[in-house]
């Protein structure tokens, strides 16, 4: 394992019991804090996908929004953002999905990736995977091929990669 992931790890504030009672939450805002934990850890996925030919990083609203655009500067790839309804103003294509506390949907301006794409889809978590499958299947959609989805941190537990119709996902740091 790369020395850089425990610097990262180090970073992430685990805050019980939010924004419900039961839920351990993964804040990054302090791995923001720290530039050379941050820049680790958009060099490690920048290492990674450099040489792997994707047009699109797809980042999800709101925290992908913070690792996807660095990602996709530096691999040469176009950015897409994956939003929450009503909020991109083009025509859009919608996938609903259920939360580990809620249910939201997840917009894409139609036209922003073309089919045959290679993308990659970035957010900062992964935990029951439903985010990220609804990330997949709007790429998938429109015919790109998900090529990889990358997050700083896996919730194991939660059994969220099973979720991801054996797609690979890459990350960073486990939190049990
Ligand atoms: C969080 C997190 C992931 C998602 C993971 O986002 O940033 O996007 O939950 O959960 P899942 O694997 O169970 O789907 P959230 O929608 O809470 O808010 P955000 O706008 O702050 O990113
Ligand atoms: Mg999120």
């Amino acid at each position: 394992e790369d020395p850089r992931m425990y610097g990262i790890k180090s970073k992430i504030r685990v805050v019980p019991d939010f924004p419900k009672p039961g839920i351990m939450f993964q804040d990054i805002t302090t791995l923001l804090l720290d530039p050379k934990a941050f820049k680790d850890t958009v060099d490690l996925f920048v290492e990674r996908y450099k040489d792997r030919n994707i047009s699109v990083v797809a980042g999800i609203e709101a925290r992908g929004f913070i690792f996807g655009p660095p990602i996709a500067l530096a691999i040469g790839a176009k950015f897409v953002p994956l939003r929450k309804p009503g909020k991109l103003p083009g025509e859009v294509i919608s996938e609903d999905y259920v939360l580990e506390y809620g249910k939201d949907c997840l917009q894409m301006h139609v036209g922003a990736v073309q089919p045959q794409e290679r993308a990659l889809v970035v957010d900062d978590l992964i935990a029951t995977g439903g985010t990220l499958c609804a990330a997949m299947n709007l790429l998938e959609c429109v015919g790109a091929e998900v090529v990889e989805c990358a997050c700083v941190i896996e919730l194991p537990d939660l059994k969220g990669r099973e979720r991801l119709k054996g797609k690979p996902l890459y990350v960073l740091v486990e939190s049990h």
